[in-house]
């Protein structure tokens, strides 16, 4: 009762019915002419009188207050508030249905939820326990203590959790080491093709991109040294190549280690998706080989856990490094959010992280060995098809006879998301390779996808 009296103030006050400086009837004369108790017209009083709506003169009554919160808390609108039409445009980071073959993307249905939802709210219950000031710029110290016990042990990474520093996905992660570690016009080594996330963050900042074809056995080191010897930084995804899908092999992982030590030389490696390997043990970081303390280690919980999460790591070499990364992320962001960290921790200390890892790398594997059954099937010979047992996507080479405009129209009308590898390459291009992605799609909706696909390439084949 006391609310529905409050609430038809506040509405006569708002609506300007009361004026500043009118005086409200006294609450036992109300009460007695709304037939309610005087405790309720008191309350409703009180409550107006807190939020600022009325100001109680003691003796003589209680008056609509001379400025109205809600004007004080509103922006005013400016002189021209025509809505404005906005133009819808389609551009990277816009949320997406999810569609076959989307690449990059985990399997949000077989994502935990009970667990996370159970983890999450012990966190909240024990709220107190969490600093709720400003944390650690470097992150959530329980955070980066099981970052680092996870890293050494899955991905051989040598590290302390001093070295580890929490960020907003890998994509802040770039941005830092970008902003912290290379000036205008410093080149950079970029796999050719490679990922855009990486080489836009480069490039805004000045550094001079340098494109290094991708061989079988990843970057082709000799073209690298021979065109590009001076360069400052070198990005690679060594495990699981992006996108071609390869491993650097052992003879370039020395070769480049000992190059980047020689030359005093930055190397970035982005070990975005190894967990999921389907043969034989994980492969072992090229970080955990460097002597020179060259490599930067970056990872992130985007492809494990799910994108909407935004926290990943990186693990840095020295300490004269850390010092410089606490300065430029502070001065950016401060920190990443503290209960989300909390968390994610408490996720990984109670041992649900790597259940849902081990889980994932079966369904994986699973429906990888779905969808090539299915384009071989659908398919035959006409493309090839070429998956390492590792990653989230696999690469189909079309067709020579294929019309590109008529493909592209045929996946669009299909609604199909089909990305190109030559979107990803910088300098060096090559015959029509797709990226499909699998991860995310059931065995119905992978073969719904190949029977779309197959018509496609069918009505662009001349
Ligand atoms: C090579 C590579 N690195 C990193 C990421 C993930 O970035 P983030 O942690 O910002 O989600 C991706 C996502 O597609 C990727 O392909």
């Amino acid at each position: 009762l006391y609310q529905q009296v409050y609430e038809q103030f506040r509405e006569m006050i708002v609506k300007k019915r009361l004026r500043p400086g009118d005086r409200l009837p006294a609450s036992r004369n109300l009460a007695k002419e709304l037939g309610v108790s005087r405790v309720i017209i008191s309350q409703a009083y009180e409550l107006l009188l807190i939020e600022g709506y009325l100001v109680g003169k003691t003796g003589s009554g209680t008056f609509v207050a001379g400025k109205v919160p809600d004007t004080l808390l509103n922006a005013p609108a400016p002189a021209n508030n025509k809505p404005k039409k906005i133009t819808s445009v389609i551009a990277s980071g816009d949320k997406l249905d999810i569609v076959p073959f989307q690449t990059g993307v985990p399997s949000i249905d077989a994502f935990p939820f009970k667990a996370w939802q159970q983890v999450a709210a012990k966190v909240l219950k024990n709220l107190k326990q969490y600093n709720l000031a400003y944390e650690d710029t470097l992150g959530y110290r329980p955070l980066r203590e099981a970052i680092a016990t996870y890293l050494r042990l899955s991905r051989a990474v040598h590290c302390e959790a001093d070295q580890v520093v929490v960020v907003t996905g890998s994509q802040q992660g770039l941005n830092l080491i970008t902003q912290c570690l290379l000036d205008k016009g410093d080149q950079v080594w970029m796999e050719d093709p490679g990922y855009p996330g990486a080489s836009k963050c480069f490039a805004n900042m000045g550094a001079q991109l340098c494109p290094v074809p991708v061989q079988e056995d990843g970057l082709d080191f000799q073209y690298a040294i021979k065109h590009y010897p001076d360069a400052k930084l070198v990005y690679l995804t060594p495990s699981h190549q992006f996108p071609m899908g390869c491993t650097l092999s052992a003879s370039k992982r020395k070769q480049l280690l000992q190059w980047a030590k020689q030359h005093d030389s930055w190397i970035l490696e982005d070990d975005y998706d190894s967990e999921f390997r389907y043969e034989g043990r994980p492969l072992a970081s090229l970080q955990g080989m460097d002597t020179g303390s060259r490599v930067i280690y970056c990872g992130t919980f985007s492809k494990v856990l799910f994108p909407g999460l935004r926290l990943a790591y990186i693990v840095l070499p020295s300490v004269s490094l850390i010092n410089k990364f606490k300065q430029v992320k502070n001065s950016v962001d401060r920190q990443s959010p503290i209960l989300d960290q909390a968390i994610l921790s408490k996720f990984m200390e109670e041992g649900y992280f790597l259940r849902h890892i081990r889980k994932m790398r079966l369904l994986y594997a699973e429906r990888q060995t779905i969808l090539i059954k299915l384009l071989r099937e659908y398919l035959g010979k006409s493309v090839h098809i070429s998956a390492a047992p590792s990653g989230m996507q696999l690469l189909l080479w079309l067709p020579n006879n294929i019309n590109l405009v008529k493909f592209n129209e045929a996946i669009a009308m299909h609604q199909l998301a089909v990305a190109f590898v030559n979107d990803y390459a910088l300098e060096h291009s090559r015959p029509p390779v797709i990226s499909l992605g699998f991860t995310a799609f059931s065995k119905y909706k992978l073969k719904t996808g190949v029977e779309k696909l197959a018509q496609c390439i069918k009505e662009a084949q001349s």
